[in-house]
């Protein structure tokens, strides 16, 4: 009886710790660090300022620390699910999809809720946001409605009974937390997926660079990886035949993947490689002419 009362006496702490590790590694996971903080110019860890530069012009990330007055310190924890779940702003406005919330929309509420108890537990920075550089046809973000009505379907991820709990916690990484689609699926010519080429390359990526089909598709996409090699290149970068990962895509891995758990690399590894294979548009990596290096998104 007394055991039991100190579980329950200690176990409230306890609790809140663990929600704000998990935020923390799916705060890692998401990449949210990486587009948030301008490093490239040693910029503050989450203050923003980071420049992405996109086929539609060039986007400076906001300041997502809790400074009330530059940064999300006044948002409630509604406003931040909303944000990320939605894709809309605590004044009303819609967010531009270069905030990847077309995939965030999937995250659970519960791990929503952690990623919001360890954002708010980073320290307050003030820097003000910089306005984004774009042609004027998109500077009103009244468009950015229609464009979610034709587009963005809402909602978090839900899980197949049929399938295995890997195989659903595979899904859920890829599509919710890491959004490999953000860069490797095709997008029309007003930057909404084409759902049916899920994951088969873009040819207009990141910064006009091809970004290579993912299928198991033996010609086009990776049908010739084992699971293995998939986790592998996910963990180290590097490739079956002896290559690295180059591109935005090193930073993926080292940001991101390679700070997973061997089960989680495993579970990406194992959904991608049960997907249908598709031929992709997209030359092949070792096809292509190597390229100068780039610095990541710019
Ligand atoms: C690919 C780059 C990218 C990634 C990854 C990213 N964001 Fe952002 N985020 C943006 C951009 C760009 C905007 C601004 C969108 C706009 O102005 O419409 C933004 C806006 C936001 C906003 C709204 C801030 C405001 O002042 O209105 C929040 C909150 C936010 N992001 C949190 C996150 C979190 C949490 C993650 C990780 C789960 C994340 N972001 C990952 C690019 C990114
Ligand atoms: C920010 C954009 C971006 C994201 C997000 C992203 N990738 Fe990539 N990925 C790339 C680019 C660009 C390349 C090409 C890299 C190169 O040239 O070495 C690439 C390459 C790859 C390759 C190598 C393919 C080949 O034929 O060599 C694999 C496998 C891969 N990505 C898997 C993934 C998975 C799985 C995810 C999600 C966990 C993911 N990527 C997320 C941009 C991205």
């Amino acid at each position: 009886m007394m055991a039991f009362w100190l579980v329950i006496a200690t176990s409230p702490s306890l609790a809140a710790d663990d929600v704000q590790r998990r935020g923390e590694y799916l705060f890692r996971a998401a990449g949210c660090a990486n587009c948030h903080t301008d490093e490239k110019n040693h910029g503050a860890p989450l203050a923003g300022g980071r420049a992405l530069k996109t086929s539609f012009g060039t986007f400076y990330t906001p300041n997502i620390t809790p400074d009330p007055d530059t940064g999300i310190g006044r948002w409630s924890e509604t406003d931040f699910i909303r944000a990320l779940r939605e894709g809309v702003s605590p004044a009303g406005e819609h967010y531009y999809p270069a905030f990847p919330y077309t995939s965030y929309t999937q995250l659970t509420d519960a791990d929503l809720h952690a990623i919001w108890i360890y954002l708010s537990s980073r320290k307050p920075v003030r820097q003000a946001n910089k306005p984004h550089d774009l042609p004027w046809y998109l500077r009103s973000r009244v468009f950015l409605g229609i464009w979610k009505k034709m587009f963005f379907h809402a909602g978090a991820f839900r899980p197949q009974p049929d399938r295995s709990a890997a195989w659903n916690r595979g899904a859920y990484l890829v599509n919710a937390v890491t959004h490999c689609g953000e860069c490797h699926t095709p997008r029309n010519i007003l930057g909404g997926f084409k759902p049916s080429l899920r994951l088969s390359g873009n040819a207009d990526g990141v910064e006009g660079a091809a970004v290579p089909n993912i299928t198991p598709d033996k010609k086009t996409g990776i049908g010739k990886w084992s699971e293995n090699d998939l986790a592998e290149y996910l963990e180290t970068g590097a490739t079956p035949d002896g290559d690295y990962a180059g591109d935005v895509m090193a930073e993926v891995i080292d940001n991101s993947t390679s700070q997973l758990t061997k089960e989680d690399r495993r579970a990406i590894a194992a959904y991608v490689m049960s997907l249908p294979p598709l031929e992709g548009t997209v030359r092949k990596r070792t096809d292509r002419k190597p390229k100068p290096k780039k610095e990541a998104y710019e």
